[in-house]
């Protein structure tokens, strides 16, 4: 039987290497059995908050909490949580089982405890059967999930997850992505997993949680994100987007008034992401999907030129560069226009973008 599931807490947690804060107080939850994915850009501290929630690193100030306890001063190992490694740290010479066996064998189980153990963990992960081969005999994928397997052999609480795909190849990962998606949700650990590509975090994770610069900029459903994201850095790293520049014309509480020369329509309501003045330059969010190709000159449009296409099938993606410069990604049915086209960008009715204060260089 697994440990009952408990929630894990993390409180404040700075760390600095150095004079260096890479963490600057991170506060989050993952609630039992949730699987969160920490998303962010390479060097944001996501693979230092792992290393601190798993023990191998020690926090500067901040607790983590498992359930009630306080787990932060126990040693790895008796924190027992189960860990898959970016590049798997399998050990080659030893078999498949032999590697599931490794995080029991120091627990002085007898050897058919053991046995039994690792048989039951192959089959969670779907290799009963392969435990006498070598990890040079499998497949990249299955050694993902071999990895898996020994993290989960010992039954802990909490499964910590560091770019978990990242050593696969392109082919095999989509698929892999997939699996591993399955297979967390059946497994119903709490489970904290670390990625820089949007589209893993988004199919693995049940709530995202975006790192960027040491802080946690938001949590939220793949959902939540992409519709309503915090800040102008989570709007144009989550999903594609456009920025236009627009001044505040109208603010109050709720939505604001923005205006543009590059803003198709030229003037609009906006959603407001955080407070905004009168006056005040700001940058209108426009996603891919919110934007409609029209005819040359039709009134309240953006004219510009086609400089960039790619073809998707039912829908494909236009990028059009207007007068001053300014690109814009537009979502277009079938497939896209030709190069070089003259086209002319309108907004699609119903949608209102959103606007971030224009970030300082
Ligand atoms: N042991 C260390 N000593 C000094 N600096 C470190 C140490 N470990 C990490 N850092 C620094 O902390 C920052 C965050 O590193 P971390 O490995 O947590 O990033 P990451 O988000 O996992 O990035 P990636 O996506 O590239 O794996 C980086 O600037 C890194 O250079
Ligand atoms: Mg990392």
């Amino acid at each position: 039987m697994s440990a009952p599931a408990r929630p894990l807490r993390l409180e404040g947690l700075v760390k600095r290497f150095g004079d260096h804060a890479v963490l600057e107080g991170v506060s989050l939850a993952v609630p039992e059995g949730e699987i969160v994915a920490l998303l962010g850009p390479s060097g944001s501290g996501k693979t230092t908050l792992l290393r601190l929630v798993a023990g191998f690193e020690r926090a500067d100030a901040g607790r983590i909490l498992l359930g009630e306890e306080r787990i932060d001063e126990l040693p790895p190992e008796r924190r027992g949580f189960g860990m898959v490694f970016q590049h798997y740290a399998l050990f080659p010479h030893r078999s498949v089982a032999g590697n599931v066996a490794f995080g029991l064998e120091t627990r002085g189980l007898a050897r058919a405890a053991i046995a039994a153990r690792v048989e039951a963990a192959l089959a969670r992960v779907e290799l009963g059967g392969l435990g006498g081969r070598r990890i040079s005999e499998i497949s990249g994928g299955q050694q993902q999930r071999v990895a898996l397997a020994r993290a989960l052999a010992p039954e802990p609480p909490v499964l910590l997850l560091d770019e978990p795909l990242s050593n696969l190849d392109p082919s095999l990962r989509e698929r892999t992505r997939r699996e591993l998606a399955a297979l967390l949700r059946a497994l119903g650990i709490t489970t904290l997993l670390v990625t820089h590509e949007q589209e893993e975090a988004f199919e693995l994770g049940t709530r995202v949680a975006l790192l960027h610069g040491g802080r946690l900029v938001q949590v939220g459903t793949p959902g939540e994100i992409y519709r309503a994201p915090a800040t102008r850095f989570a709007a144009g790293f989550v999903g594609r987007a456009s920025f236009v520049p627009v001044e505040v014309v109208a603010a109050g509480d709720g939505p604001v008034r923005v205006r543009g020369a590059g803003l198709p329509g030229g003037e609009t309501e906006a959603e407001a992401a955080e407070a905004l003045a009168v006056g005040e330059r700001a940058d209108a969010m426009l996603r891919p999907e919110a934007l409609e190709l029209a005819e040359p000159g039709t009134p309240r449009t953006l004219a510009g030129e086609v400089v960039a296409a790619r073809f998707g099938g039912a829908w494909s993606w236009a990028t059009v560069r207007a007068a001053g410069g300014l690109e814009v990604e537009v979502l277009v049915p079938g497939p896209p226009p030709a190069l070089g086209a003259a086209v002319a960008v309108a907004r699609r009715p119903d949608a209102r973008p959103r606007v971030y204060r224009r970030e300082t260089p």
